[in-house]
């Protein structure tokens, strides 16, 4: 009777002794700091979030207890491991990045870094979702392409892409990815060529590029931050059900009619995704580009302290052929410039932020970064 008792309390009170000293650590700060609103204090609000993983990490090991450190991406950051690929075979593991790709095992538990030579890869490329924890790093000075040309017509869309990423941990640095099918226009059909699709969790992309007309970028499901980047199309050229930030990245239509940059693919009430931009560029040609279109049912995209050029038709935001959807997108607008911005002339759904508003969309928490995004290799 005693041991039966005795052994459950003690074991409750070890238990709440842990729980009392896990609670009174201080959950961390920087998750929930806002962007700052001065421009040049950017690169240090971004550098001081993406070391916190690293930071929890050090304590840990320092036997400093954390909850909440992802133990499969600290074990992974553990042991790196460095392949490289360039065209010439005698300055490289590999001469292809598919077969870098196919070097790395299924279940993949180390990060693993491929290293990318400049040149031109034509390739079509899909890492499987076991092989998580995958780098492409690209020489800054001689940034590696990698292009193909699928479209929707021969694969459908979403499979058109020249480089998918269905693996979580997924990190991208100074990398062009392009689908150079040529543009659509009233004599092709099936023209949809995405050039990457992420649907993976946790993907972080610096310094790329992704270049293509309609669907360039499948911003497919789950949490991703894109830094640095650069984003070409003309029609739905960021679209998908992922949940994710971009950070001073140029966006640049080259649609010679209607232009749409976002189609977010969030559909029901209990989706959790969206996309935020925040310090972008919004630039091309024309005047008759859009902000977003509501592809889907219940579409959340904001833009914020986002420069506007004069290509964004004033109407800003479009239901397309579903009207009603007016009621239940959210088309949000926050603090932008230039003059594509905000004006008297937007549809009546679209909504100017006020700071209470636009709080959850300006901190890394939006994506629970601090929990997964690490700094980008350095060579
Ligand atoms: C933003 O991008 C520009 C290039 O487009 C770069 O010069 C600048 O350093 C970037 N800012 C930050 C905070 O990284
Ligand atoms: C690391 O531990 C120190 C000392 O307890 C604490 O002040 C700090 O907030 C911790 N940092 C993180 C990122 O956990
Ligand atoms: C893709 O490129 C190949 C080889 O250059 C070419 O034969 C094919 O017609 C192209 N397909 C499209 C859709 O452009
Ligand atoms: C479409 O095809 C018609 C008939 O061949 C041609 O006259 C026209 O220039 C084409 N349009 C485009 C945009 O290629
Ligand atoms: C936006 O990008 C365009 C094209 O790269 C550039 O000319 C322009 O100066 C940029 N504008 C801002 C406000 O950064
Ligand atoms: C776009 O420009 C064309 C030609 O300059 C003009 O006729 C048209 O009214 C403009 N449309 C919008 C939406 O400003
Ligand atoms: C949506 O459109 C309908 C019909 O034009 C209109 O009655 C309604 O007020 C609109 N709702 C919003 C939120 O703009």
């Amino acid at each position: 009777m005693r041991r039966f008792y005795n052994k459950p309390l003690s074991f409750f009170i070890t238990l709440l002794l842990f729980l009392v000293q896990f609670l009174m650590i201080p959950t961390t700060v920087s998750s929930s700091k806002l962007v700052p609103e001065d421009v040049s204090k950017l690169k240090s609000w971004v550098a001081d979030n993406i070391n916190e993983f690293n930071k929890r990490r050090a304590n840990i090991s320092q036997g400093i207890p954390r909850i909440n450190l992802d133990m499969r991406l600290a074990k992974a950051e553990d042991m790196v491991k460095v392949i490289t690929v360039a065209k010439d075979a005698s300055l490289a593991d590999y001469q292809t990045i598919t077969d870098a790709i196919n070097s790395i095992p299924l279940h993949n538990k180390q990060r693993t870094i491929i290293k990318i030579s400049g040149g031109e890869y034509w390739e079509k490329i899909t890492i499987e979702c076991s092989k998580r924890f995958v780098t492409l790093y690209g020489d800054p000075v001689d940034m590696p392409k990698i292009v193909f040309n699928g479209t929707a017509e021969q694969y459908g869309t979403v499979y058109s892409a020249t480089v998918a990423v269905e693996s979580d941990y997924f990190m991208a640095v100074n990398v062009i990815f392009a689908n150079s099918a040529p543009m659509p226009n009233v004599n092709i059909t099936g023209a949809q060529a995405v050039a990457m699709r992420i649907s993976g969790d946790k993907a972080a992309f610096h310094n790329c590029k992704f270049v293509g007309f309609q669907d360039t970028l499948c911003d497919d499901r789950g949490r991703h931050f894109f830094m640095n980047c650069y984003i070409r199309g003309t029609v739905d050229f960021i679209f998908g059900n992922g949940k994710s930030l971009y950070l001073n990245t140029t966006i640049e239509s080259v649609a010679e009619g209607t232009g749409v940059i976002t189609a977010q693919g969030r559909e029901n009430v209990a989706d959790n995704s969206g996309f935020t931009f925040i310090y972008c560029n919004i630039t091309g040609i024309g005047n008759n580009t859009y902000l977003g279109r509501a592809w889907k049912e219940r579409p959340r995209v904001v833009f914020a302290y986002t420069y506007m050029g004069h290509l964004i038709n004033y109407e800003g935001w479009s239901t397309g052929k579903y009207p009603h959807r007016n009621e239940t997108v959210y088309y949000g607008e926050y603090k932008c410039r230039g003059p594509g911005a905000s004006s008297s002339r937007r549809v009546r759904y679209a909504k100017l932020l006020s700071d209470e508003e636009a709080k959850p969309f300006l901190s890394m928490n939006y994506i629970k970064g601090n929990k997964w995004l690490i700094p980008p290799p350095k060579f």
